[in-house]
């Protein structure tokens, strides 16, 4: 890999060798210090993040990579200089890894198509587009409980128009053979998500699937909205609530990206429960991130020995 933009882009080797790799640096596997040598690694968030901003951060110190701090709120981006400019100037001090997080859906590619910026680009979400680096922290957390995807049932249920996670998962999960569900309110549910699953009530399928991944409401983007929830009325109309997560097979676990709404997606008591994996989920991002930006930095050597 020279870069780590979508999902799409990756074959079905691609992921399973990503998720190994997560696992092996979760049970202890040393990386390579010599392939993190003087390498150079900068996060740019433009939007809001700790999970994400921090396990790359997390990740990158893990590897012994360099990381410069990139605050985009005291950064010449303040005096209009624009995304592509910014990332030309750190390529060119010796930035060898950006990950960025940005509103602008696909900002990675005129970055990724540049013929001066030599530095890899890894997207940490690009608005309501794709989330890839969430995307293998969930498959690792999924196939660490399951070792498998074929077959499985999963539910993918709340804001999913909004939600970059969601189309990243239902990409990748129904290309791994995972039989897809969505529920949550029809106002926030795109038709072109009919190719990837089954649009059904909560109540309809909470006790028939492996996994219930809960989805975020991003109040900030419904300020408008004709319509409107109360966080009681999202959750028992939507949401896990306990008396549904009473009526969930025994093996099945939960998920959600977080940062979690307690008691709207899902009952706060519920949020840190024995089946709940989104404390698990945090650990993990950290580990895939490693194992991503390994492969960004071997797919960076294999194309200098070209
Ligand atoms: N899940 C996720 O992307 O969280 P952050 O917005 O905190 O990075």
């Amino acid at each position: 890999l020279q870069n780590f933009v979508t999902v799409e882009e990756l074959t079905n080797l691609e992921v399973m060798s990503l998720i190994l790799r997560a696992s092996e640096f979760k049970h202890g596997a040393l990386p390579d210090k010599e392939l993190t040598n003087g390498i150079y690694a900068s996060n740019l968030f433009f939007e809001n993040s700790t999970r994400t901003h921090k396990s790359f951060e997390m990740a990158e110190n893990k590897l012994g990579m360099g990381v410069i701090h990139f605050d985009t709120s005291t950064s010449s981006i303040r005096k209009g200089e624009s995304l592509y400019d910014t990332v030309l100037t750190l390529s060119a001090i010796g930035v060898d890894v950006v990950v960025i997080r940005h509103s602008a859906e696909a900002y990675y590619k005129e970055l990724i198509s540049s013929p001066t910026i030599t530095a890899s680009v890894i997207n940490g979400g690009d608005g309501a587009g794709q989330h890839p680096s969430q995307c293998l922290l969930d498959l690792v957390t999924i196939y660490e409980e399951f070792h498998y995807f074929s077959g499985l049932k999963i539910a993918i249920c709340g804001d999913l128009t909004h939600s970059r996670v969601a189309k990243s998962n239902m990409q990748m999960l129904q290309r791994l053979g995972a039989t897809l569900y969505f529920s949550g309110p029809s106002e926030w549910y795109d038709e072109s998500f009919n190719a990837y699953g089954t649009y059904v009530a909560i109540d309809d399928i909470v006790s028939e699937v492996d996994v219930m991944m809960l989805l975020r409401v991003q109040n900030e983007r419904h300020e408008n909205d004709d319509k409107s929830y109360s966080k009681e009325e999202y959750l028992q109309q939507f949401g896990l609530t306990v008396e549904r997560e009473r009526m969930m097979k025994d093996s099945a676990i939960i998920m959600h990206p977080a940062p979690v709404n307690r008691d709207v997606e899902l009952a706060d008591s519920l949020v840190e429960c024995g089946r709940s994996r989104i404390v698990t989920q945090m650990t993990n991002g950290v580990f895939a991130r490693m194992a991503i930006l390994e492969a960004v930095l071997n797919g960076r050597n294999e194309q200098k020995n070209r």
